[in-house]
């Protein structure tokens, strides 16, 4: 009889214990999960945003994402390369190239392109989320 009851008493907190560190285990792994997958969704807002605002300014009436040219060069893969500009200045697309293009386009134009483009007056928000949209299509 009493050695039934430790045996009970040994096996309830085992169990417990085996419960507890399991439940710790999950908490830690589902919190990882969630932590990777919010990291991902915020990335993938931003860039939904960019998209969104530049086709609801009407960008891609002259730009493609595919590669195709249009009344202005596409988006695709111009992220980081080298651009020739018609004062005959070659010069990286960096963020901040990207940046100056859109809201004074014609501060620097780019070779064999006319000087067309509009000039947007947009929130830094806004810019920042159109040119991280642009550099995701590399
Ligand atoms: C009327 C046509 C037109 C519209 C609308 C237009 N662009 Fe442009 N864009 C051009 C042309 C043409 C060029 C190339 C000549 C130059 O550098 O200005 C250009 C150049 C650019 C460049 C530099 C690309 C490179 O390869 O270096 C970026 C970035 C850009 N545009 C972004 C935008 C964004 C963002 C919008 C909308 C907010 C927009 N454009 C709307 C015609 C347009």
């Amino acid at each position: 009889m009493k050695i039934d009851e430790l045996d009970m008493e040994n096996f309830v907190t085992l169990t417990l214990g085996a419960m507890y560190l399991f439940l710790l285990f999950c908490f830690g792994f589902s919190k990882q999960i969630l932590l990777a997958n919010s990291t991902d969704d915020n990335k993938g807002k931003d860039l939904l945003a960019g998209k969104v605002i530049s086709q609801s300014l009407g960008c891609m009436a002259c730009h493609s994402l595919d590669g195709s040219e249009g009344v202005g060069p596409s988006w695709k893969g111009i992220a980081g390369t080298t651009r020739e500009l018609d004062s005959g200045e070659k010069i990286v697309a960096d963020h901040f190239y990207l940046e100056e293009s859109i809201i004074q386009p014609n501060s620097k134009v780019l070779l064999n392109y006319p000087a067309i483009m509009p000039s947007y007056d947009l929130m830094h928000r806004e810019l920042d989320e159109i040119v991280e949209f642009i550099e995701s299509l590399n």
